[in-house]
């Protein structure tokens, strides 16, 4: 056992086997158009792991990206052909995006015209505790299975203030997430904007902006389409974070085999970052009247729940705050969201952190976001449009929270 532990794990790194590169993959949007078509690409990507679903199969006319690579492209195009799907390729080459993703300026401190790795990411947030004496205090959600903290920090300008609850990067390769969310960090705490030091001084922040941070390490150092967390199992690595969470879990849009991107953990709370999280989460519950979680990429503004199609008690509320804050991030940039339950017009997705929350405590006012784009670049969206995303993003959670003062009490 440990020899094969050296062999499978240590060795590749003494050797220098290095970062994994996606020369010549390719992502292919496939369009089903019948259930038997949704079924048999929810079955490919239950059995075949050599292809990666950067988004999964939902229903019918719902679009699904495929990484293809190289060597697998005949099979799957074959595939394609035999059971007639509508498709085009999205990305010609995943690698060539990969080299484009990073800003033109070198990276060094901290910013927004590059993503950054996790160390610069929780040394600002450091920063920022020493910057703001009083306002800023830094805490911490939990723990990962490697070792690391999940860090985040609080904001508070003055006591009695409604708590909103910032989580982000809990899919590893989502990077827009983390730079998003310190983004709208940033301007809470810098911006002169009224509105904006409205929301800032008027609400109390937990933010975290990397739930996930073995994954998102892992992203930078060996696998940039990493989605989920380190744990060792079996036969595979990790388990989806978002899959993993104790409301419904495994109760549908979850997977149970080990090497799947959706596999839903050996049981609920089986990661320690979920875990310890919602143990976390679970110690301010009570403070807390809005959760906010950042995912990428499709533009959606997605409500509770993931496992059933039925309408909570304040979906109406929900929704009709939803499309006002969709209104506002289009007006800057014109991008164009899609706002809903989540299993009713998106997909069936169990065990995610927001259904928790929501069923666990009962927060009124709770969105997932998955940010840009629409699947041009996917995962790897240039880090030139990190600030026109924040700055949007911004507008929409600003939208957000002067109506959510209105509904909660
Ligand atoms: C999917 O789109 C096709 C072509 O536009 C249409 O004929 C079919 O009814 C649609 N199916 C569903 C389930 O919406
Ligand atoms: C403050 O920011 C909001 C949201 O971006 C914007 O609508 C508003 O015009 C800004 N106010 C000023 C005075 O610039
Ligand atoms: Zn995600």
């Amino acid at each position: 056992m440990v020899a094969l532990y050296l062999l499978m794990v240590i060795l590749p790194v003494v050797m220098g086997a290095g970062k994994a590169r996606f020369d010549n993959y390719q992502v292919i949007r496939v369009v089903p158009q019948t259930l038997r078509q949704v079924d048999l690409l929810r079955h490919l990507s239950d059995t075949n792991h050599d292809l990666s679903f950067w988004t999964g199969p939902t229903r019918a006319n719902a679009s699904v990206d495929i990484m293809v690579p190289p060597h697998k492209l005949p099979e799957f195009e074959d595939i394609l052909q035999r059971f007639n799907f509508k498709n085009e390729v999205y990305i010609e080459d995943v690698q060539k995006v990969i080299d484009q993703e990073q800003g033109a300026t070198p990276r060094s401190g901290f910013g927004w015209t590059n993503y950054y790795r996790l160390q610069n990411i929780y040394d600002w947030l450091d920063s920022l505790v020493k910057q703001y004496p009083g306002i800023v205090t830094s805490i911490v959600g939990g723990k990962s299975y490697e070792g690391r903290q999940i860090k985040g920090v609080k904001v508070s300008y003055k006591s009695g203030n409604k708590g909103v609850f910032v989580e982000a990067g809990i899919h590893a390769r989502e990077w827009i997430s983390p730079a998003t969310v310190t983004y709208i960090l940033n301007q809470l705490l810098t911006s002169k904007n009224a509105s904006i030091r409205d929301i800032a001084e008027n609400y109390d922040w937990y933010i975290f902006p990397s739930t996930n941070p073995d994954g998102y390490e892992y992203t930078h150092t060996t696998n940039r389409m990493w989605r989920k967390t380190r744990s060792r199992g079996l036969l595979c690595v990790g388990a989806d974070p978002n899959r993993n969470w104790g409301f419904h879990w495994m109760d549908g849009g979850a997977s149970s085999n080990e090497c799947s991107e959706t596999y839903a953990g050996s049981k609920a709370f089986s990661e320690i970052e979920t875990k310890s999280l919602s143990e976390y989460i679970t110690s301010i519950a009570d403070k807390i009247q809005v959760y906010l979680a950042f995912h990428s990429y499709s533009q959606l503004l997605l409500i509770p729940y993931g496992h059933s199609t039925e309408h909570i008690s304040n979906y109406d509320t929900l929704m009709s705050i939803g499309t006002k804050a969709k209104a506002a991030l289009a007006k800057r940039y014109g991008t164009q969201y899609t706002l809903g339950n989540i299993a009713e017009t998106i997909y069936v997705a169990s065990g995610g952190s927001m259904d928790w929350v929501r069923g666990t405590f009962n927060t009124p006012i709770t969105y997932t976001y998955e940010l840009r784009d629409t699947g041009r670049y996917g995962f790897t969206l240039p880090a030139s449009q990190i600030i026109p995303t924040g700055e949007e993003t911004l507008d929409s959670v600003l939208t957000i929270l002067q109506e959510a003062r209105k509904v909660i009490r």
